[in-house]
């Protein structure tokens, strides 16, 4: 059973995973140990991650970044249409009310929402989990942002789900690093909890989050975000810097022509990773547009103004963290920083000047959310043992319940669960009714929300409500907020107050029966909801539509592995045919065969280029089919000599040993000795005979000889020599033994024993 951890990073996710009684964060195909999340078309496949990034300026239109903005978000959502079409190059589209893509694909054009192209790129980072741990990947846990709202979250899970993840949770990043940092921190206070600040600023946004840390539990206490802080924010001050100037310098205008505003962010992207550790940084892009190279030098301190507006920012999410979490700076006894951008030393400063101490370097900055996640995933998974460690996390944004008013209660809401609220959590609450009623369930602060996501989460109707002997039912109804921060009005039930019998004890100790008022539940109120959930029936239309392409790109795969094997072949073998192996094949044979190859080669490049997988596997059979005799023969004829020289020296060996006089072998009979001695000229007169043998075959003919046949004759010598040669000696006579030899052998064993039970020890 897989227990992963998977961090979903908006430019790049890190995959965790509990094995070796650890946690190891794994390298995807090319190495790396972040997979970049992109998704990318093509006329006949899909290329994701790694491969995806080659495409992202050459293909740039059918490539989808960002993946992770557009997550449950919706096509006219001013984030989607202000922000992100700012950052992603394919055109937007609106699929089934969800944002979108419009891309070619297969030669034409079609849509994919973003609940499909995040399942894409999860079914790969589970195909590359897969291959590391060499099994099949479920189980898993995901971490989103803490300011996701449910329909982001639903978004995630949904992808998951499409892909065959079983997601046991959907964590909040920083909750994630604070297991890891707490699981494993071993001086955790008993009592007065240890305050830390964990900073997030990755790709896109920022976080700040505080939790407390008791000997054994964490407790989120408070948190804050910045939806646009980030590390593309500050590449695209540093491109809009950039085009300014080369504008005047070069007369060429980056943003009229995709390719070069796109070149020209990895260059800023790289550009501020230098400046992080350097004073100045060059670009130098060549032919960036109109056959026109661009270079400038950019300084730290240039680059410090022109993103004084985000610097001047940072302190203000550390600020409403502490608020958030009602404590001061004093109360904050450590800070921990993860993700890219708390590199730059600016932000670095900022953070350490706020809290007025320096940063701890506890967690590893990109590992530690993955970790994290996967330590979540082994809690929540059957068949690992972790040592125990409490998780309160908390909600993030107030949900309230609203209904309309009834003659008998005036109230029209209430809040079910309020900010630090913990997660999961579940609620009963009581209402009185004639007849059936809905509950609306929204997001209490709209205005706290991240921009344009509908404070709406669902709506659940509550059937079959009676009156009761003309007065109105008691109905309860349980609302849970699960592990993932999702809300579900769980069921829905009438109680009527009855007179029930109960068992007591008097004070004596005895026991005695008493009628008591109590509330009963009379029966089960059907419910039935409208949530942000995606359809079932379009649900399913993933699956399929996913597994398809997935079955396609992976025939595509084996088919290109299959006609580079060919041409691989092809290659070789032509050479090697007119080369080494001319004299191993049968002179009849021999121009047939080259002909043959030569002719696999140019059809590879013509005719053969796109074929199916079959076919390229049918011809090289073909080919194989005579040149593996060719091959077997020349390897025979390479090892042989090999093979020979190992058997003759055991025999020169064996002999020796059977014939020395050495003090070793004296107890054996000389007869058993003579044995040896023979079965080892018997073994040379065969090689010399076998040798004669093949000596008459063409090398282009089967050998007669082999050196399977000569290893297997050596190992029979060996076999029948090596029983008589270690036969144990008889004891030796007891003799009065001298007298130091009598203190000095017990000492020594003594001695060899402890440093046994030392090693054993440690
Ligand atoms: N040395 C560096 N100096 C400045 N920025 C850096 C450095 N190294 C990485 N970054 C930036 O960090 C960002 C990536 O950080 P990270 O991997 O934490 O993001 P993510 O987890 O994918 O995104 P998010 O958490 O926002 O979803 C990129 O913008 C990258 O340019
Ligand atoms: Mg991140």
């Amino acid at each position: 059973m897989s227990v992963v951890g998977i961090d979903l990073g908006n430019l790049q996710a890190i995959i965790a995973v509990a094995r070796n009684r650890g946690i190891d964060v794994i390298c995807n195909e090319v190495s790396n140990r972040a997979t970049p999340n992109i998704v990318s078309f093509g006329p006949k496949q899909r290329y994701i991650g790694e491969a995806a990034k080659t495409q992202e300026i050459s293909n740039a239109k059918n490539t989808i970044v960002s993946l992770k903005r557009l997550a449950g978000r919706t096509f006219d959502d001013p984030e989607v249409q202000e922000v992100e079409k700012n950052f992603i190059m394919a055109e937007l589209a609106d699929v089934n009310g969800q944002a979108g893509v419009k891309v070619n694909y297969l030669g034409e054009e079609q849509v994919f929402s973003n609940v499909q192209l995040i399942a894409m790129y999860l079914n790969k980072l589970k195909d590359i989990t897969a291959a590391e741990i060499n099994g099949p990947v479920s189980d898993c846990v995901i971490t989103v942002p803490g300011w996701f709202t449910e329909v982001q979250r639903r978004a995630v899970l949904t992808a998951s789900e499409i892909v065959g993840l079983n997601c046991l949770r959907l964590v909040n990043d920083l909750t994630a690093a604070a297991l890891g940092y707490g699981i494993t921190k071993t001086d955790l206070p008993e009592e007065k909890a240890k305050n830390v600040a964990f900073v997030d600023i990755g790709h896109s946004s920022y976080t700040c989050q505080i939790a407390s840390f008791v000997k054994g539990q964490l407790t989120v206490r408070g948190q804050a975000f910045d939806t646009h802080f980030g590390g593309r924010d500050f590449d695209a001050v540093i491109v809009e810097k950039l085009a300014e100037e080369f504008k005047e310098k070069f007369k060429i205008d980056v943003y009229t022509n995709k390719k070069a505003l796109l070149r020209l962010r990895v260059a800023a992207e790289r550009c501020k990773k230098v400046l992080s550790a350097n004073p100045q940084a060059p670009v130098n892009i060549e032919s960036i547009m109109d056959d026109k190279d661009v270079s400038a030098m950019v300084n730290r301190t240039d680059f410090e103004e022109w993103a004084t507006h985000l610097f001047t920012r940072t302190k203000d999410v550390l600020e409403k963290a502490l608020e958030s979490a009602g404590m001061a700076v004093e109360d904050i006894d450590s800070v921990e920083m993860v993700g890219g951008t708390t590199r730059i030393p600016a932000i670095k400063e900022t953070i350490s000047k706020f809290f007025g101490k320096s940063i701890s370097t506890t967690l590893n900055q990109d590992e530690a959310v993955a970790r994290g996640a996967a330590l979540q995933c082994a809690m929540l998974s059957p068949v690992f043992k972790v040592r125990e460690f409490r998780v309160n996390d908390v909600v993030t944004y107030p949900i309230k319940l609203t209904w309309e008013a009834t003659p008998e209660e005036e109230e029209t809401e209430i809040v079910v669960f309020d900010n630090n609220n913990s997660i999961p959590s579940t609620k009963i609450l009581t209402f009185f009714r004639r007849e059936p009623f809905t509950l609306q369930a929204v997001y209490a602060k709209p205005d706290t929300l991240p921009r344009g996501i509908n404070p709406w989460i669902g709506q659940y109707n509550i059937k079959n409500v009676e009156p009761v002997n003309g007065e109105p039912a008691q109905v309860k109804v349980k609302v849970r907020l699960n592990i993932h921060g999702i809300l579900s009005v769980e069921s829905a039930y009438t109680v009527e107050e009855k007179m029930v019998e109960e068992e007591t004890k008097n004070k004596d100790g005895e026991k005695e029966t008493k009628t008591v008022k109590k509330l009963v539940k009379t029966g089960e109120l059907p419910v039935s909801s409208g949530t942000t959930a995606l359809p079932k029936k379009l649900v399913d239309e993933y699956v399929e539509k996913e597994s398809q392409m997935y079955v396609s790109d992976k025939l595509i795969a084996e088919t290109e592995a299959a006609k580079n094997s060919l041409e691989e072949y092809g290659y070789e073998m032509r050479d090697k045919i007119i080369g080494p192996l001319s004299e191993f094949i049968d002179p009849s044979e021999k121009d047939g065969f080259a002909k043959d190859l030569n002719a696999v080669v140019d059809w590879i490049y013509e005719d053969g280029y796109d074929e199916p997988k079959s076919v390229y596997v049918e011809k090289l059979d073909a080919l194989k089919k005579i040149g593996t005799p060719v091959v077997e023969r020349y390897r025979e004829e390479q090892e042989r000599p090999h093979a020979e020289r190992s058997l003759r020296e055991t025999l020169e060996r064996l002999t020796q040993e059977a014939m020395s006089s050495n003090e070793k072998y004296s107890h054996i009979p000389a007869h058993e000795k003579q044995d040896i001695v023979e079965r080892c000229e018997r073994a040379g007169r065969w090689m010399d005979e076998q040798n004669a043998k093949q000596k008459k075959v063409p090398k282009h003919e089967t050998p007669v000889l082999t050196t399977k046949d000569i290893k297997k004759e050596e190992e029979a010598v060996i076999f029948f020599a090596n029983p008589i040669l270690n036969k144990p000696k008889p004891a030796p006579k007891v003799e009065e033994p001298a007298a130091t030899a009598e203190t000095d052998t017990p000492m020594e064993d003594v001695k060899s024993d402890e440093k046994k039970e030392d090693m054993d020890i440690d």
